[in-house]
């Protein structure tokens, strides 16, 4: 039985400055599963999250979010940026951060409440960063920042969660933690895409692969799509150099 689609993307192709990055993609993402989004590096996956939060101009193509167009369901869709896109400089707490999260759910000028930081409180021990909750930003290690970026995520209660190498500068242990987090809202029927790149734990953390390389090479259950044929696609010869590197981070 197929369901309907929680994003319908149809023939989406978008270049920077005419060089093209991504051609042609269609996709249908189903509710409630974990996406892995693979591919190689400048193979277009943070762009693919891009369009399809509406952040930059598309060639062509349309995208669906609930049949919308994400203009109108912003608070429902949470984006978690690659870390090097993000200013850690930027002078905010940590608690600052997390109870960004609720703003999307309040009106203009309309105040924090008790029960927003109840919320990001919540956000917070799911994390395991409470005690970390009056530190700068700044001052933080590369996985801490990264846990108070998905804290923020959690607190937004979003039904869409776009995640961009959420895992890179994070320990294993902690890493751990977090997917058992992300399945636990994909169980209560959040839908998550994570754009992922140790190919190592494909298998034991998606439900379904998007993997990608400009063009769309297959989208499918991860038994389906994650073969030795299609990451051959994908990867072309640049596979044994990120195996290698692989080792070297683990
Ligand atoms: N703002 C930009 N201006 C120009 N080129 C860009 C920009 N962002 C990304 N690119 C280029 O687009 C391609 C795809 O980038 P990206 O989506 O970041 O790939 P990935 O996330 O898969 O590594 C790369 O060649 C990258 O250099
Ligand atoms: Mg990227």
């Amino acid at each position: 039985m197929a369901t309907t689609p929680i994003i319908t993307i149809k023939g989406l192709s978008v270049s920077y400055e005419r060089k093209r990055v991504l051609t042609n993609i269609y996709l249908n993402i189903e509710k409630a599963l974990i996406y892995g989004v693979i591919g190689p590096n400048g193979a277009g996956k943070s762009t693919l999250f891009k369009a399809i939060l509406g952040l930059i101009d598309t060639d062509s193509g349309a995208i669906h979010i609930k049949g919308q167009s994400i203009k109108d369901l912003r608070k429902q869709v949470v984006y978690v940026p690659q870390k090097n896109d993000v200013d850690w400089q930027f002078p905010a707490t940590v608690y600052d951060i997390v109870l960004m999260g609720r703003y999307p759910h309040k009106k203009v000028l309309e105040q924090i409440n008790a029960q927003d930081r109840e919320i990001a409180d919540q956000a917070l021990q799911e994390m395991g960063i409470l005690p970390l909750k009056n530190r700068q930003i700044g001052e933080l290690s590369g996985g801490q920042q990264q846990r108070v970026f998905l804290a923020r995520a959690l607190c937004q209660q979003a039904d869409i969660f776009l995640l961009d190498e959420p895992f890179v500068g994070i320990d294993i242990t902690t890493e751990q933690t977090i997917i058992a987090t992300l399945k636990k809202l994909a169980q209560q029927g959040k839908t998550l895409l994570v754009v992922h790149h140790d190919l190592s734990t494909v298998e034991q953390y998606f439900d379904k692969v998007i993997l990608l390389n400009q063009r769309l090479i297959i989208c499918d259950d991860t038994d389906k799509a994650f073969t030795p044929e299609n990451i051959a696609k994908a990867y072309g010869g640049q596979l044994p150099i990120l195996h290698k590197t692989g080792m070297i981070e683990k």
